[in-house]
């Protein structure tokens, strides 16, 4: 026991460890030794951004994709999904809406969908750019050649939101049908990586098959990346899925990785997930506690939030906008933190 007390303190001070002794705390960790990593995830993580949290306005445009993930609830074999895709018009008027709110970060989401071609979200990317160019906007569409990365940041976008979903390449071809490779997925994160993109990585907890040892690899990959945002969240199983009647993820094991990830990168973005929300009523509370400190709450027009289902049960989808702002800041506020409006950068 003590000795992950003694893996956390090493852990603190070279932000680095063997892949068997993270998999020691993640098979070995107690609601003390986790008590005891939260406390130096707050405090490394005020350091750098205070007592701030971020809010990251997510526009989900399109539940279209034409990839087939084992996991996701708008895969494309998902049949009973009712698919629709935002206009640029509606897009803008998010946008419009979000800026009224407060938000400076506009997250651009959507399945892998052929509609929007480079040029129609280059042109998205620019219209959003011009109109508020104190704005950052994130674009979290997929895997793209290298080319396609590069038109986004041209035309603007700052930012590009891209889980790796699992460091294990046979992992991942459990989680995916053949012809996803993690071997791509982690080009596009180092292609993303040099053309000046703040770039996220990220992956669920408790995906089927998921052992301790992929969770080690995850902090490894995110170590060697450096990435300026990481997303984690609870895989939560979708009813029209083959992974349906799978178990989800625990509150638990979220918190101890978003801890132990803070620690990896002091000053990475990372949120505070509606799939956390989802299985715990508090769990964006304990996720900013842990250590995160950013949340992303639905921008989307309420016609469509029903439809975007990644997983079953998630929260807020009937909630206005500005509700989940109202929620949001009170939940930080009865926990000493507070919601910002800023564009939220990563601080070098
Ligand atoms: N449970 C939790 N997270 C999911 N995602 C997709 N399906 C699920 C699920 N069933 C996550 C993936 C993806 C992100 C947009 O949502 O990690 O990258
Ligand atoms: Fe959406 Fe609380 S954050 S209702």
């Amino acid at each position: 026991m003590s000795r992950i007390f003694e893996l956390i303190d090493k852990l603190e001070k070279d932000r680095i460890l063997l892949k068997e002794e993270f998999s020691e705390i993640i098979s070995g960790h107690t609601s003390e030794t986790d008590e005891y990593l939260f406390a130096k995830a707050r405090t490394v993580r005020e350091r750098v951004y205070g007592k701030d949290v971020y809010i990251r306005g997510l526009i989900e445009f399109t539940n279209y994709c034409k990839n087939d993930c084992l996991y996701c609830g708008i895969r494309r074999s998902a049949k009973n999904a009712e698919r629709y895709r935002l206009t640029e018009e509606q897009i803008m008027d998010c946008c419009e809406m979000g800026y009224g709110l407060g938000f400076r970060t506009f997250v651009l989401q959507g399945g892998e969908d052929g509609f929007y071609t480079d040029d129609k979200i280059v042109s998205i990317v620019s219209r959003i750019k011009a109109k508020y160019p104190d704005c950052a906007v994130t674009l979290s569409i997929g895997e793209k050649s290298r080319d396609s990365y590069e038109k986004f940041r041209k035309a603007g976008a700052d930012r590009y939101l891209l889980r790796h979903e699992t460091a294990n390449p046979e992992h991942y071809g459990k989680l995916h049908p053949k012809g996803l490779t993690l071997e791509n997925r982690m080009r596009c994160l180092s292609d993303l990586k040099e053309l000046g993109f703040q770039t996220g990585c990220g992956f669920m907890v408790g995906s089927p098959y998921q052992t301790a040892e992929n969770l080690a690899e995850d902090l490894l990959y995110i170590s060697k990346l450096q990435p300026q945002m990481v997303g984690i969240g609870p895989f939560i199983p979708h009813h029209d899925t083959p992974f349906a009647n799978e178990k989800a993820g625990t509150l638990e094991t979220v918190l101890l990785m978003l801890g132990l990830t803070r620690l990896v990168v002091p000053n990475v973005l990372l949120p505070a997930t509606t799939a956390l929300g989802t299985i715990h009523p508090k769990g964006r509370e304990k996720g900013i506690l842990a250590g995160a400190n950013v949340v992303m709450p639905n921008l989307s027009p309420s016609d469509v939030r029903k439809k975007y289902l990644l997983y079953d049960n998630k929260i807020c989808t009937g909630d206005e906008a500005a509700e989940c702002i109202a929620c949001l800041g009170r939940r930080m506020e009865s926990i000493g933190y507070r919601l910002v409006s800023d564009r939220g950068d990563f601080k070098e």
